[in-house]
């Protein structure tokens, strides 16, 4: 099973990650956990392009074939191979990432994005999307106040992130079947024991599945 997680930064993707991944684990599930972009050296290092404050000049095509590059390689290299041993691949944002910013942020073309996304990624979507949705103010005053890492895409205005969240809602709109939203602006525990109880269920329906394909 292959599962992602959006939302803006700061929405608590990688708290939520690591305390759903230790649960699985403990579990006896065998988990392995990546984030976007990044996650394998080659795409570590693409990261560090699109994230570096110095790249200010960044074209958002660029920025879109940047993140494509990054996640082919991601792909080809860690996601793929897991999955087909059977493995439950958890990503720290994925393709839906492009849709939300470069599509529904910038702009640019759903379905050149689309293609581009099923060229990068051979096709692969995952098979559970969870949506920590959270306004962009919140999300935002989140990084700040705890002093994080501002980086080159936090730098967007307000505006944009208010875009990239509408963009969430109607993808998940168009995909219940794969998408879950949450609501983020809760305390972190309750988020996931939310966020627990829709993975159990998904995976209880996958073990059912192989047992009796029809
Ligand atoms: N439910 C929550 N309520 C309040 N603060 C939170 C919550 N979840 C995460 N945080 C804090 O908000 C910041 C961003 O969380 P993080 O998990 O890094 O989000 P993301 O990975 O989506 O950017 C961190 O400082 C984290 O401790
Ligand atoms: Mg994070």
């Amino acid at each position: 099973m292959f599962i992602t997680f959006e939302g803006p930064d700061g929405s608590g993707k990688t708290t939520q990650i690591k305390a759903i991944g230790s649960e699985l684990q403990a579990k006896g599930y065998d988990i392995i956990y990546t984030r976007e972009p990044g996650g394998t050296e080659i795409s570590d290092q693409i990261r560090e392009i699109i994230m570096n404050m110095k790249n200010k000049r960044m074209a958002p095509r660029t920025e879109i074939l940047l993140f494509c590059s990054a996640r082919a390689q991601l792909v080809e290299e860690l996601i793929r191979p897991a999955l087909d041993a059977g493995k439950i691949v958890i990503s720290d944002r994925y393709a839906d990432s492009t849709l939300a910013y470069q599509g529904y942020g910038h702009g640019y073309d759903q379905d050149v994005l689309i293609q581009l996304l099923n060229f990068a990624t051979g096709g692969l979507w995952p098979d559970l999307t969870l949506l920590l949705d959270i306004s962009a103010e919140k999300g935002l005053q989140r990084r700040l106040t705890n002093q994080e890492e501002w980086n080159r895409m936090d730098d967007y205005q307000l505006a944009f992130h208010e875009r990239v969240r509408e963009g969430y809602h109607a993808l998940a709109a168009a995909d219940p079947a794969r998408w879950q939203r949450i609501d983020a602006d809760q305390p972190a525990a309750i988020i996931t024991r939310q966020i627990s109880a829709v993975i159990e269920k998904r995976l209880v329906q996958s073990i059912g599945k192989r047992k009796n394909p029809d």
